[in-house]
Order: structure tokens, then sequence, then C-alpha cells
């Protein structure tokens, strides 16, 4: 990578697998969740994401490359994670705190890659593409509030019961 527009395009590829890889894992999240809301917040996110990958898809196509080529290893690691702790949870109580835990890190970890791509593509002038950016950014901190709640949501009832 010489400059700054060849490591903000291979930052939009890696993205792009990572939002990739996303969307095959969640549907095995939306499965084994066991509180409703946690199953409804993963199951909103997973249409989200398929958003989000659409609008890498557009961006990709308005700066002329093409979104495939690369593998975000660190999405994919992520994700072997989650799916090795489900084979380990051995209660509902268990399985869905694990759940919230693996998706937050999903989402630092995509706030944190959205992020410098807004940042990017505003230094390099794509003023349009960088609100694109700016909006999948916005929905993965929504998504992260989301999950805080349903956290502290879990917490309180252990405190009533
Ligand atoms: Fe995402």
């Amino acid at each position: 990578m010489k400059n700054l527009k060849e490591l903000f395009e291979h930052q939009l590829k890696d993205l792009y697998s990572a939002e990739s890889q996303l969307v095959s894992a969640l549907p095995k999240m939306v499965k084994n969740a066991s509180d409703s809301k946690l199953k409804k917040a993963f199951e909103s996110h997973l249409k989200e994401t398929k958003e989000q990958k659409k609008r890498l898809e557009e961006i990709c196509t308005e700066l002329g490359i093409k979104p495939g080529g690369e593998k975000c290893k660190a999405m994919a690691g992520l994700i072997k994670e989650a799916e090795g702790f489900i084979e380990e949870a051995e209660s509902d109580e268990v399985m869905d705190a694990g759940l919230i835990a693996e998706a937050q890190r999903v989402e630092h970890y995509e706030i944190s890659g959205y992020g410098t791509a807004v940042r990017y593509a505003k230094e390099l002038g794509h003023k349009e593409i960088a609100q694109k950016l700016q909006k999948t950014l916005d929905e993965e901190y929504d998504a992260d509030n989301k999950l805080d709640k349903l956290a502290e949501g879990r917490l309180n009832e252990e405190a009533m019961a």
C-alpha cells in the first residue's frame, strides 16, 4: 500500500469481509439466544448487517473497486471464539450472558473499523461516502448500546430473583 487511498480501499475490503462473515454467523447467535429480546436484537442486527454489506458494495462501486478478495482475520477469530463459546455454555443464563459479551466484542471491533474509514473518507474528500460510512458507524453504536441495556437488564432480573 503506497498511500492513504490504497489503505482506505484495503480497509473497505476488510470491513466488507467482516460484514459478510457476520451475515453467515449471526443466525447461529439468533438460534442460540434464549431471551426473546436478545433473539430479536440479533435478528434485527442481522437485517442491518445485510444493509451495511450492501452499503459497502455501493461505496466500492462508486470508487471503482471490487469489494471482495480480502479476508478479515480478526472477524474470523471473533466468530471462532463465539462458536467455541456456544459449544461450552451449559445453561441458558450463561449462554445469553456470553452471547452478549461475544457480540459486543464484534461491535467494538466494527466501531473502530468504521471510525477509521469515516476519517479516511473525509481526508480523501469523499464526502458522501463518509456520510454512508457514518450511518453504519451510528448503527454499530446503537447495536452496542442495545446489548449494554440487555446485559444490564439481565443483572436487574437476577437481583429481583
Ligand atoms: Fe456491521
